[in-house]
Parts: structure tokens; C-alpha cells; sequence
């Protein structure tokens, strides 16, 4: 680890032995499903690649079908999606020299200008497992003989029961759905962190939809009692950690007169956040009450992360959904999916520098605040399915 002279530490800062494997997973968690693209990204006919934790996938929809399919082409390596070539419906053909690929299994099934070439039926590219739910196209990434794959609802968020009026399921009937997707230049844990951070709020302190919304935001969640984060346990399901916010395990903090701040809104409204393996949020009743948010934060490779950020809506009527569009436009998008959005984008960022360069997961110095963060750590250290390792090409860059 790189010394940081200038800094006095606590002696008591570090739980790192507590969640040893969780340090290990730059490259993310593997067998777990992610999100890869919004349904309406990949048009029938198209290919288009995606890079998860390392692995390449070639997304490519026929017949209204999506399928994965390893993105390198097995004759000269090249990446298959960089050009589109999509001759039928039922193979990926490599734009260079015509490798044709099976959709289903991923078998040579014909090369364009060699159609008697022994080397025809021999061989193949990995297939990766898929499901197209609630609007986005999600991968299982990991190894490929990993069995059985678990359903893709072991890595979402529970469904919600302990609310009077709880919010909606990204898998449920009848939704109203807007989002964003994007790179960000962080290490994909520094994004999970981030997202459900209950010290974090104070980067939300000015934001527009505050001022627009008279939201209530405080300046921090502070934690009072270790039940302030529920465990999220359930056998052969999801797993995760929900910070229990509108409890009298935190304290709301709105003032703090040694900084001389105090917080700003004046609409209080439940808000909750939990987190589930392998990286996906939730929260409960924002950006609007009866609305969730969903959040992943997928590792691309060690040193970047796929932020997703989407909001649902329950939406019964083509009345409702015009009225979602608009305020989606007028509201959700500038206010919450820019604005707001773009300082957890900065604070993770900012976190790279640090957390890459120093190992900031050995010299961090934690505080109270930081408790959901700890204890997610170890959850995940617990309960992912296996730990990514770097590509080959990787390990060789230094
Ligand atoms: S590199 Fe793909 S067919 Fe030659
Ligand atoms: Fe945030």
C-alpha cells in the first residue's frame, strides 16, 4: 500500500479482515445476472456489444429473440459487434471473413466463402444465458459451466411488503418506466457504495430538485442502533442490506452548528434504500411518492463501471402514461437523472483517484456513518457466487 504521510488515522479504522473477499472483487462478482441494455436498444435485426466484469458479449435480437454470445471472433480474434453483418436469422456472422455462428449454440455453421471447410460444425464461441424482463436485457455473466443458473429474481430487490402503500416491482404488470445507462470512471464498487450511502445526502444538500420539489433532505442519516440496517436474507433469493430510515434507529440529522449548516426542504416523505447483490438498488418512494428508483452499478472492467439509474411508475391508463412522459421530460430527466444524478457521478469519480492510486480500501478512515457500508461489504463477501478474475489481458498490463 502507498503511504499517505500527511494523514493521522485512528488506530481502530480498519475492518478489512471482516470482508477480505469483497477487497478482492474489483473485477465485480460472478454468476449473478446484470443489466446489459434497455429492450428498445436492440431493434429486431440488430448486434450490439456490451463489456461486463471482462467478458464481451455480442447482444443480437431475431425473430423478436435476444441472444449472447461471446463478442471475438475464434478465426482472427477480431470483436464481432464492431461492424453489424446480419445476414439471417439465424446466425452471428463475423464481418471479416464470414464466420457464421449459431445463435442457439454458438457452433461454426458456416464460413461465407469457405462452405466446405472442415473446420464447419468443430467449433465454437460461448453462449451466454439471457432474459429480457420489465424492459431491459440482463446477462448471466460468469463461468460457463456454472449450474444451475439461478433465476434472474435472486439478484433483484425484494418485492416489497411491509409498506402501506408499497412501491412497484421493476417486474410487474403494467409500468411506466424511464431510465439512463452510462460509463463512469470508477471502480463499480465505489458506484454500489455510493448509491446507498446514507452519510451521502449532504451531496444532494443544493441540488435543483430540492429547490424545485421542497423535498425534505437531510444533511446525514446518522445510524443509533445496529438495526438500523436489515439483513436481507432469503433462501435461494435475493440477498442485501436495507437501510431502515424512518425508524428510530437513525437519527435524522438537520443542523449541524459547529459547520453552521442545516438542512433545506420542507416536504418530508418516506424514502428507503436497500441493496442487493450483485449491485443493485432500490429506492422506495423517490423521485416522486408511489415511484421507485432501481440502480445498478455494473463493473465493466477494474478502473470503470455501467451506472444504471431507472424510475417506475404504476401506470394503468394511456391517460397516466402521458402524464409520466411529461413529467418524465419536464421533471425526472433534467432534475433527477441529470442534476441530481451527476453529483453521485462526481463522487465516485472523485473516490477513483484515491481508492486507485493510494488503495484507499486499506488507508480509508470509516466513521459511524459508514455502518450500512460495512455491513454490505460483508454480506457480499458472504454471499456472492464467486469472485471475477481480471481477463488475461489484464493481468499483463501492470
Ligand atoms: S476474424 Fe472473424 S471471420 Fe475472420
Ligand atoms: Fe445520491
Amino acid at each position: 500500500m502507498a503511504s499517505t504521510p500527511h494523514l493521522k488515522r485512528s488506530p481502530s479504522r480498519s475492518h478489512d479482515r471482516d470482508y477480505a473477499p469483497y477487497l478482492e472483487a474489483a473485477w465485480g462478482f460472478k454468476n449473478h445476472w446484470y443489466p446489459a441494455l434497455f429492450s428498445h436498444e436492440l431493434p429486431e435485426g440488430s448486434l450490439r456489444g456490451v463489456v461486463i466484469a471482462g467478458h464481451e458479449v455480442a447482444l443480437r435480437r431475431a425473430k423478436g429473440k435476444v441472444y449472447g454470445l461471446a463478442d471475438q471472433c475464434i478465426h482472427r480474434g477480431v470483436k464481432i459487434s464492431a461492424r453489424q453483418m446480419c445476414l439471417n436469422d439465424e446466425h452471428l456472422t463475423c464481418w471479416y471473413h464470414g464466420f457464421c455462428y449459431g445463435l442457439e449454440d454458438g457452433v461454426l455453421k458456416t464460413i461465407v466463402g469457405s462452405p466446405r471447410d472442415p473446420l464447419i460444425g468443430r467449433v465454437k464461441i460461448r453462449t451466454y444465458p439471457l432474459e429480457e424482463r420489465g424492459g431491459i436485457i440482463f446477462v448471466f455473466i460468469g463461468d460457463e459451466d456454472y449450474r444451475p443458473v439461478p433465476p434472474l429474481t435472486a439478484d433483484l430487490p425484494i418485492r416489497i411488503t411491509d409498506d402501506p402503500n408499497p412501491t412497484p416491482h421493476l417486474l410487474d404488470e403494467n409500468l411506466f418506466m424511464c431510465g439512463v445507462h452510462g460509463l463512469a470512471k470508477s471502480n463499480w464498487r465505489l458506484g454500489a457504495e455510493n448509491a446507498f450511502d446514507p452519510g451521502h445526502v449532504l451531496i444532494h444538500w443544493d441540488n435543483a430538485i430540492v429547490a424545485a420539489t421542497d423535498s425534505f433532505i437531510p444533511l446525514g442519516f446518522h445510524p443509533t442502533s445496529p438495526d438500523s440496517v436489515k439483513i436481507i436474507d432469503v433462501p435461494d433469493g435475493p440477498k442485501g442490506i436495507m437501510n431502515m430510515y424512518n425508524t428510530d434507529t437513525f437519527e435524522i440529522v438537520t443542523e449541524n452548528p459547529v459547520a453552521r449548516i442545516k438542512s433545506r426542504g420542507s416536504q418530508h416523505h418516506y424514502v428507503r434504500t436497500s441493496f442487493y447483490l450483485p449491485g443493485c438498488l432500490l429506492v422506495e418512494h423517490w423521485p416522486l411518492p408511489g415511484m421507485a428508483i432501481y440502480g445498478w452499478y455494473v463493473p465493466t472492467d477494474d478502473r470503470h463501471h455501467e451506472y444504471w439509474d431507472v424510475a417506475i411508475a404504476r401506470c394503468n391508463s394511456e391517460e397516466e402514461r402521458k402524464d409520466l412522459q411529461f413529467k418524465h421530460e419536464k421533471m425526472f430527466k433534467p432534475l433527477h437523472f441529470e442534476d441530481f444524478y451527476s453529483n453521485d457521478i462526481f463522487a465516485r469519480e472523485a473516490m477513483q483517484r484515491y481508492y486507485d492510486r493510494q488503495d484507499g480500501w486499506h488507508g480509508e478512515q470509516l466513521c459511524e456513518l459508514d455502518s450500512s457500508i460495512i455491513t454490505w461489504r460483508k454480506l457480499a463477501s458472504h454471499y456472492n457466487r464467486g469472485i471475477q478474475e481480471p481477463p488475461d489481458w489484464a493481468t499483463d498490463r501492470g
